[in-house]
């Protein structure tokens, strides 16, 4: 088999990292290499976003970018997959000719045998799930394809940290979310098949999976008269040997039921950790953005999530400047922030989304400059929020599983006692860094922490602890 160069440039959320890594593993069996240059690459792939207007942006431009690569040695095979493919099909092919292949992300799986044929034939290929209107549920259930049993330890955040998949798609229909459209109906995949990817991804040397779903704590899996949630889901998977933490994202508020934040309370090896987005804090706003929740119901999943599982940190998401939101309305938000004391918060500006009911009923009617103010206001909330939140850690002992070296030294620069700056996580997702020798990566190890600012605890490597509150931090 001749060796084949790949290059794959992926945006967006988990579940294109994820998308990406079955891919790439895919096309490796036929043979290919990855590179990371445009120029030597036989086939180049964009896995795409739609989320925002300028995630689309980027790639439009990533693509004229390689316009001349391709007009240099037009047997290069360009191919876009993932969300904007399925929501652009049509476009993309008029606005860059030159693209061979588009590949919604539900069939993905067809990627090998269309380069192969684009490469053989030349011509333009296309391989799209059904539109949500295009016929009975099942059919367009069908054409959106869980892709997962193929795995690549290469394209893993970490070695010893992957990604799961265990729901595709989303039922809910936010008004401003191209999801339900892009990744079509919510389907739960068949626990025996997580449950064994779980096990091989032990086998590969992972300690941490992180699953994923758009809204993973609804997930579900009906067979006969068993169903399986994710209560039992967890519970199924915290018995496999060799994982030692797992996360979830993202979180639906609605779903978050007390017998999930109890199991999550007594199951050691689950995460305390709640990416919950809450979007706003006005009844308006989410009523027209269709959530499904009221604050109220937000606020008493926040105090049973602080009755059941108390040491829990949790997250958000918010949208700001979404259609017709008042300042009073911007400033309830505002208050729920300081309410419910997020560890940290993703702030977006609302980005219409031709496609979505949103787009179609409502008007983008506040002005940029609106939507950054908001944005800069909540963020400087949420950034004195964490920084507090953050400060109780100061003196204490936490464990993190170290995963590499700080973005500061990437290029891996020792000191002259062998030493180098590395970054790991807590249990509840909080980035930590400190110092310590290359062979930690990969461990869970205590650190004391002496410092921090929002968004990190800087901290030492404990080899000896002395006392309950004197820490004695020797680097090892
Ligand atoms: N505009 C801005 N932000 C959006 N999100 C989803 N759709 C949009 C949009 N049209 C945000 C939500 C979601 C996160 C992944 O992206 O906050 O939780
Ligand atoms: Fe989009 Fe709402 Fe589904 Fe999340 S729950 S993916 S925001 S439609």
């Amino acid at each position: 088999m001749t060796t084949k160069k790949l290059y794959i440039e992926t945006v967006g959320c988990q579940m294109n990292v994820l998308d990406s890594e079955m891919v790439v593993a895919s096309l490796r069996k036929r043979g290919y290499e990855l590179t990371d240059s445009t120029r030597d690459a036989d086939t180049i792939l964009f896995n795409t976003c739609s989320v925002r207007q300028h995630a689309e942006d980027k790639i439009y431009s990533a693509l004229g970018r390689v316009r001349s690569e391709k007009k240099r040695d037009p047997s290069k095979i360009i191919g876009v997959m993932g969300c904007m493919a399925q929501k652009d099909q049509h476009q993309i092919f008029k606005k860059a000719p030159y693209v061979d292949l588009i590949v919604g992300p539900g069939q993905l799986q067809q990627v090998p045998d269309l380069i192969e044929k684009a490469a053989v034939e030349g011509g333009q290929h296309s391989a799209l799930s059904l539109e949500r209107t295009a016929g009975s549920v099942n059919k367009i259930k069908r054409s959106h394809e869980t892709f997962d049993p193929l795995r690549d330890p290469t394209m893993r955040p970490t070695p010893f940290q992957a990604y799961l998949r265990i729901q595709i798609g989303c039922d809910k229909f936010c008004t401003y979310c191209i999801v339900p459209m892009t990744r079509g109906p919510e389907q739960g995949r068949v626990p025996g098949q997580i449950y064994d990817e779980a096990k091989i991804l032990a086998d590969q040397g992972c300690k941490e999976i992180t699953l994923l779903g758009q809204t993973v704590n609804s997930y579900k899996h009906v067979d006969g008269d068993q169903t399986t949630d994710m209560t039992s889901l967890l519970e199924l998977l915290h018995d496999i040997d060799g994982i030692e933490r797992i996360k979830f994202v993202t979180n639906y508020p609605k779903d978050m039921t007390t017998r999930l934040l109890k199991a999550i309370h007594t199951l050691p090896k689950v995460s305390p950790y709640l990416h919950v987005p809450a979007q706003s804090g006005s009844n308006d706003v989410l009523k027209r953005m269709k959530r499904g929740y009221t604050i109220e119901d937000y606020r008493d999943m926040m105090s049973r999530i602080n009755e059941h599982l108390p040491e829990a940190a949790v997250s958000s998401d918010f949208i700001v400047g979404f259609c017709g939101e008042t300042e009073e309305e911007f400033q309830a938000t505002v208050e729920l922030v300081k309410e419910c004391r997020f560890k940290n918060s993703f702030i977006f500006k609302y980005s219409e989304r031709p496609g979505t009911r949103a787009a179609g009923n409502l008007v983008d009617d506040i002005s940029d400059e609106v939507k950054k103010r908001r944005n800069n206001e909540l963020l400087a909330v949420q950034t004195q929020i964490s920084e507090e939140d953050n400060q109780p850690f100061i003196g204490q002992t936490v464990q993190v599983l170290v995963e590499g070296p700080s973005k500061k030294n990437d290029r891996i620069e020792k000191s002259a006692s062998g030493l180098m700056q590395l970054t790991g996580r807590t249990h509840d997702d909080r980035i930590v860094v400190f110092e310590g020798n290359q062979r930690l990566i990969g461990e869970i190890i205590p650190i004391g922490i002496y410092e921090c600012t929002a968004f990190t605890l800087i901290g030492t490597v404990i080899t000896e602890e002395v006392g309950p509150t004197q820490l004695v931090g020797l680097s090892v």
